[in-house]
């Protein structure tokens, strides 16, 4: 399948292990560049990105905005949606840039579960890929407040693929639950950066330079969205998020799948761990697997909140079980 892969596993903290990293140097699946599909596949393949219209209904996106709000109010750490004065850190469980969790089996509650397993959201991935046999990764949610006062923010221009990795080695999703306009935050995409990954990094540039790609016709744009909407981005595209400035609280889900036959034994492993244990992971499906084990600490002590397993535990369907890795097709 593949021409150059290393296996290794590599340690930083305590329990911090990345199992399987693999640095393919090919695709890992052929595309026909003058194949038309007739569908939003087209964009996709000519740009990196693509935005799909109602993929969930608006009523299922406001279903999963009332179940992350339920999530915050669980905690018991004072957060009231209607109270700005309650968007502050002191009142949320422990989250990064703004607004994502993947501790307390965030990534494992059973509404997670059930936004990775919409059959719109399989749809895509099968779709892009040509096979129903996906694995997906244990990703993050994001809720992000607006005008947080105790948050600096930084736009960091960045690509979620390590240079070692040549080619499309995976497609990242984002599901979107609330209106998400121009001032609300979110994801700013550069179109048709990810075909120039390769020479980008070959060139040891630096790499937040967003000059280099626009001077190469590449065009940086937030991508605006409303409930139910799906953005497909390749993990080679150059990106960043900004921080909402109006009253929305911006509420979404990071959705990955690639083909199960991707994966190696030692990444399949990794995700059983991860599953049987309600560890999130980053969006990588079948290589790259990095448990998100580390404990939510505040001002040096452990969060009080702290928990490892989800509040609702997801019902164990043979999908959930398949798209986990844990059982085959
Ligand atoms: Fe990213």
């Amino acid at each position: 399948m593949s021409t150059t892969t290393t296996t290794e596993i590599k340690s930083a903290e305590d329990s911090t292990f990345t199992f399987a990293t693999q640095f393919e140097a090919k695709d890992l699946v052929e595309f026909d560049p003058n194949r038309v599909y007739g569908d939003w596949r087209d964009e996709f393949h000519k740009t990196g990105c693509v935005l799909i219209k109602n993929v969930i209904t608006p009523e299922r996106a406001q279903y999963y905005v009332d179940k992350q709000v339920e999530w915050l109010k669980k905690f018991n750490l004072g957060f009231d949606e209607k109270n700005p004065d309650t968007w502050t850190s002191e009142h949320l469980p422990v989250n990064f840039k703004g607004g994502m969790y993947y501790m307390y089996g965030a990534t494992h509650e059973k509404y997670v579960w059930e936004a990775r397993t919409e059959p719109g959201v399989v749809d895509i991935f099968e779709k892009l890929w040509e096979t129903n046999e996906l694995i997906c990764s244990f990703d993050g949610q994001n809720i992000s407040m607006p005008n947080r006062k105790d948050l600096t923010w930084s736009p960091w221009p960045h690509c979620d693929q390590n240079p070692a990795r040549k080619r499309m080695q995976a497609v990242q999703g984002l599901l979107n639950f609330a209106p998400n306009g121009p001032k609300d935050g979110g994801l700013m995409l550069m179109r048709g950066s990810s075909k120039l990954f390769d020479e980008f990094f070959a060139q040891k540039r630096d790499k937040k330079d967003v000059k280099w790609f626009e001077d190469r016709g590449c065009e940086m744009y937030k991508v605006n969205m409303d409930p139910g909407d799906f953005v497909l981005w390749d993990s080679r595209t150059m990106h960043y998020a900004c921080l909402p400035e109006g009253e929305q609280i911006r509420h979404l889900q990071y959705i990955c799948m690639t083909p199960r036959k991707f994966a190696t034994d030692e990444a399949l492993e990794a995700k059983k761990n991860c599953f049987e244990n309600y560890l999130g992971t980053t969006h990588w499906p079948h290589c790259n697997i990095r448990p998100s084990a580390e404990k939510p600490m505040r001002d040096g002590k452990l969060c009080p909140a702290y928990r490892t397993e989800p509040f609702e535990k997801p019902e164990i369907t043979d999908k959930v079980l398949q798209l986990a890795g844990v059982k085959g097709y």
